[in-house]
């Protein structure tokens, strides 16, 4: 009796110990998956006429859903631009949508989003579901490039958004043309030196 008393302590220790182990593997695993991926991003604006998969939008939609926002008041309106109609639209009125399959027009709701001293957290909270996006659709193998280059108001009237629906970026999205590389500035980083201060 006591022999099997001792063998199960035994097995539960290193049963114990295994899965420790495994835990700690697996979350060196993640932290090494995201910079993998943050260093294989980088700006597409040349894109393949394949459509997106909707379970791929849904994947990144879904990655921009679980940003935080300020006071989690989630002010975020995101259109998906991808008929043939919208695509034209977007594609007349900025030279960036760069013919991309995608188009997602990311908006703040100005009557929810979190306001303090005349400042609003709109473009920041839109800035990190953008972020959390663009994320998830290079983990999902599409390119995506972050554009500021268009009028929020002409954009705005155009897709006859809401008074409320504040345009913030637009996020093209689609498999790279075949060959695409990186810009050469994608590789341009400034040294931490040069961005970081301890004090
Ligand atoms: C806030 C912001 C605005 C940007 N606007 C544009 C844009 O309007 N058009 C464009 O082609 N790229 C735009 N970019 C992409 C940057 O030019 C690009 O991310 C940068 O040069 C670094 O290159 P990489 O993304 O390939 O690493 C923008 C990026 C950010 C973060």
């Amino acid at each position: 009796m006591k022999a099997i008393k001792l063998f199960c302590l035994m097995a539960a220790a290193i049963l114990a110990a295994c899965t420790s182990q495994n835990e700690k593997i697996a979350s060196e695993q993640k932290a090494n998956g995201f910079m993998d991926l943050a260093r294989a991003r980088f700006a597409v604006r040349e894109y393949a006429q394949t459509p997106v998969e909707q379970a791929k939008i849904d994947s990144i939609l879904e990655a921009g859903r679980l940003a935080p926002t300020a006071k989690n008041v989630q002010p975020q309106h995101i259109y998906v631009l991808q008929s043939p109609e919208a695509i034209a639209k977007i594609n007349e009125l900025t030279r960036c949508a760069y013919h991309a399959p995608v188009v997602f027009l990311v908006c703040y709701d100005t009557e929810l989003v979190w306001t303090k001293d005349g400042e609003n957290s709109g473009n920041m909270d839109c800035s990190i579901v953008g972020t959390h996006m663009m994320m998830e659709a290079t983990e999902l193998g599409l390119g995506t490039c972050w554009v500021k280059w268009f009028d929020p108001a002409e954009v705005a009237a155009a897709f006859d958004l809401p008074a409320n629906h504040k345009p913030s970026f637009l996020l093209p999205c689609g498999y790279a043309a075949e060959g695409v590389q990186p810009h050469a500035n994608h590789f341009s980083r400034k040294p931490l030196s040069e961005t970081v201060t301890y004090k």
